[in-house]
């Protein structure tokens, strides 16, 4: 029996549930290049920041503002517009990127302001990406600011976007919002085709020799994949978009656990900057072995059937078994005799 894997995510026919996440690996063109070789079905990109194209704008107006003295010697300052700008280099990765491969590309954007977000979407738009991926990674540290208005921000940046660019939109979240499911819905309404659950949230650490603050890059475990399986499990079937889960993927199990809950496709990128590109040939035989072994035909057949909506047990996607789960853990009684 030939088992279909294909899905559809962000109106994307895709030939298998499993994509490369944004990452360092789009910078490279071989390495994007390897993962297409192994498999993958689609490719975000690494995030084009808004705040380093400004930080570059700034550089070069203090630039050309700037009077040495010496007429001649001005000249020799940098011609700042000759130089392939942060931005610029983006966007010539992304046409490369859609030249070589034959998967589709998803560009990521990270913008500041409003005006930046439509600017830089339609520059990404009409370089060839495939869909749009709106990384909104924001810490509300601002203690002034509520919920309502950092979910409203989102809101109508998504509105904005929708105006102008005709990309497929998605948009990633961290999972610090306070109810994820309405905002979805929201975000929904405002125009995305998809959403991506969820962005991880970089903590800094202390560390207790120098008293300096820790700014390592911590790579997630399969344990992180299920704080997606909850939300995806919740979300499948009540709304419309697309659902991507990121976050935890490393194994086939994790993959296939996802794909239960309803996720439409599997980001990966933790598992393949640790293990490289044949991580993704690993997930895939798996996921085949196991849709075989339960007798599967596909992937469409698979997604969802243990979501909240169709699972026999949906409480437990929610508080449900809360307080049955903390009274029955059993403390090891050898630890405290
Ligand atoms: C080194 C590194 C770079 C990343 N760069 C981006 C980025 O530019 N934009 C973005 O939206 N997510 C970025 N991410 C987040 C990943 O795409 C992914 O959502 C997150 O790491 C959780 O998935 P994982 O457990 O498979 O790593 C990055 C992650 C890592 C580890």
């Amino acid at each position: 029996m030939t088992i279909d894997l294909s899905t559809t995510y962000l109106g994307l026919e895709l030939k298998n549930p499993f994509v490369p996440s944004s990452s360092p690996l789009s910078k490279q063109l071989d390495t994007a290049r390897a993962l297409e070789d192994h498999g993958a079905a689609a490719i975000v990109m690494y995030s084009l920041f808004e705040e380093e194209i400004e930080a570059e704008e700034g550089v070069a107006q203090r630039l050309q503002n700037q009077d040495i003295g010496h007429g001649e010697a001005a000249s020799y300052l940098p011609v700042h517009d000759d130089l392939p700008g942060h931005r610029e280099k983006y966007l010539e990765q992304l046409r490369r990127l859609k030249e070589v491969l034959e998967i589709p590309v998803i560009a990521s954007l990270n913008g500041v302001s409003p005006g930046g977000w439509v600017r830089h979407a339609k520059a990404l738009e009409q370089a060839g990406a495939d869909a749009l991926e709106l990384n909104v990674y924001y810490v509300a540290a601002n203690i002034e600011e509520d919920g309502a208005a950092v979910e409203r921000r989102v809101i109508e940046t998504l509105t904005q976007l929708r105006k102008q660019v005709r990309l497929p939109l998605s948009v990633k979240l961290s999972p610090q919002f306070s109810a994820i499911g309405n905002l979805v819905r929201q975000i929904e309404a405002a125009g995305a085709d998809g959403v991506a659950l969820f962005n991880r949230f970089y903590q800094p650490d202390i560390d207790t020799d120098d008293l300096e603050l820790d700014q390592t890059l911590h790579l997630s475990t399969s344990a992180d994949s299920l704080l997606a399986m909850r939300w995806i499990a919740i979300l499948h079937g009540r709304v419309g978009l697309s659902l991507a889960a990121t976050g935890g993927v490393h194994t086939a199990e994790d993959a296939i656990k996802l794909l239960l809950c309803g996720a439409d496709v599997t980001y990966l990128c933790s598992s393949l900057l640790s293990a490289g590109p044949g991580r993704l040939d690993e997930i895939h035989a798996g996921v085949l072995a196991w849709l075989d072994e339960h007798e599967y035909e596909s992937v469409a057949q698979l997604k969802g059937s243990l979501s909240q909506k169709n699972s026999p047990d949906p409480g437990a996607y929610e508080r449900g078994n809360y307080i049955r789960l903390l009274s029955s853990y059993r403390v090891p009684q050898s630890l405290w005799r």
